[in-house]
């Protein structure tokens, strides 16, 4: 009988935990209502009654929500952490809180936020995040918050934000995003026009919705933005010694050249096929001396494959080691767009035709007809390679160089396949 009664006392501790020693607890209206604000809290305290719904945390020194923070209550739906001095929030701090309706973080200095984390929350219907130090937010951050009405993100250090971060958000009546240091590039466009055209969600304080960059833009708020000149990278490859060039000797410098357009100005990378392996080299490696700059990856001061500021590619020395594909790849905020020749060398002694008709072989089957001039090659996407071969009937002891004026020899033909490539033929010497 006795051990009947422990066992009673304990199954009634295990369910109705008492109020956890600095906060107030109390029922209302069938909530669970527990309040822990303003008492110097620097940890999130143990034992709250598994019943809880209302939980106030706010105005405490908390530093952090660590990992599992709440897993004890996971009735909660209203949980107010305001003016803490949180910096992290852990991957799996929020994530038990399926029936979170209500979440206070803001006022505190959170940088590190498990974003993943919102997407188990989907009953959650007010998030203010406002007045932290958030510098973004993953494009799919809401995806799972389709009962949203009130975001608030405002006084933050966001610089921009992916195009559809709100599209999720259905129920959405209330956005609240000023007074974060936008840097106002094309990729912010969308959300101008969003904000001003498409979506009837409120977005109050709209002008102090503001650019912090470029300088020129400082202060100016977004719905005041003029259209900005935007476009997609467009490439074209184009490269030397060309059909006239000089004779070639071994060890010449082949050039190659991108030409690069769009707005803003496209990051350039060159990827560089060999038999040799892979070579991927972020444009400018060397300054306009030929030197390696201080600090690119290059492994000697002189690089074999020299990468200009201006979009040219030297390679000094081009002999059978860098014979192999050449891409030219542009990236700006808009899209990518590529370009690529194939070089192959045929030397002295080496039948031209006899390498080149394998070659051909091997392309003809997926070649696409289409001529077209010098040596530029056509700009190509992935699927749309534009291709040219330049062949000559120069071979054999006598080979001279592509395009030798004086010896009279002229290309066999443009043959367009699914790849360019520049045969180069060196002269004896
Ligand atoms: C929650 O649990 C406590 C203690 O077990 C109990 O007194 C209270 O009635 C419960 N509240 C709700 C809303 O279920
Ligand atoms: C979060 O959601 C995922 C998928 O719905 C689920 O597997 C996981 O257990 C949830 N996490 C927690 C802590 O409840
Ligand atoms: C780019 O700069 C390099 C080094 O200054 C120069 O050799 C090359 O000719 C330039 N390319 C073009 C297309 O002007």
């Amino acid at each position: 009988m006795q051990e009947l009664h422990l066992l009673c006392w304990v199954v009634l501790l295990g369910l109705g935990q008492a109020c956890p020693e600095p906060c107030d607890c109390g029922e209302k209206c069938g909530f669970q209502i527990i309040d822990c604000s303003y008492r110097d809290l620097e940890a999130v305290p143990l034992d709250f009654p598994a019943n809880v719904t209302t939980l106030s945390l706010s105005a405490n020194r908390l530093p952090s929500l660590p990992e599992g923070a709440f897993r004890e209550v996971p009735l909660l739906q209203s949980l107010w952490l305001a003016h803490n001095e949180i910096r992290t929030v852990a991957a799996g701090a929020l994530a038990s809180l399926g029936h979170l309706k209500n979440l206070d973080l803001s006022h505190n200095l959170i940088s590190d936020f498990a974003w993943s984390d919102l997407h188990n929350l989907s009953a959650l219907q007010l998030l203010k995040m406002d007045s932290n130090e958030l510098t973004f937010i993953p494009h799919d951050a809401f995806r799972s918050l389709c009962a949203l009405r009130s975001l608030q993100l405002n006084h933050n250090h966001l610089h921009t934000l992916a195009e559809g971060t709100f599209a999720p958000l259905t129920l959405l009546s209330h956005l609240q995003i000023n007074d974060n240091p936008f840097d106002c590039t094309c990729s912010i466009m969308w959300f101008k026009t969003w904000a001003l055209t498409t979506t009837t969600v409120s977005i109050p304080e709209q002008d102090k919705i503001t650019c912090t960059s470029p300088h020129v833009l400082k202060g100016t708020p977004l719905n005041r933005l003029l259209p900005l000149p935007c476009s997609a990278p467009l490439v074209q490859l184009t490269y030397q010694p060309s059909q006239d060039g000089a004779e070639l000797q071994p060890g010449f410098v082949l050039a190659l050249h991108c030409d690069v357009e769009g707005q803003p100005a496209p990051q350039l990378h060159w990827h560089i096929q060999t038999s040799g392996g892979m070579v991927e080299i972020a444009s400018p490696n060397v300054g306009a001396d030929g030197h390696a700059l201080p600090g690119s990856p290059a492994a000697s001061s002189w690089p074999r494959f020299k990468a200009f500021a201006n979009g040219s590619l030297l390679i000094p020395d081009f002999g059978k080691l860098e014979e192999g594909t050449y891409s030219c790849l542009a990236t700006n905020e808009l899209g990518s767009a590529e370009s690529s020749v194939n070089v192959a060398l045929a030397t002295p002694g080496e039948s031209g035709e006899d390498t080149l008709g394998h070659r051909l072989h091997g392309k003809t089957a997926e070649g696409k007809g289409c001529y077209t001039v010098d040596n530029e090659v056509q700009p190509s996407g992935p699927e749309d390679n534009v291709v040219i071969i330049y062949l000559s009937h120069t071979r054999g002891s006598e080979a001279t160089a592509v395009g030798n004026r004086v010896s009279g020899q002229q290309p066999l033909g443009l043959l367009l396949l699914g790849q360019s490539l520049l045969l180069l033929f060196l002269a004896s010497s």
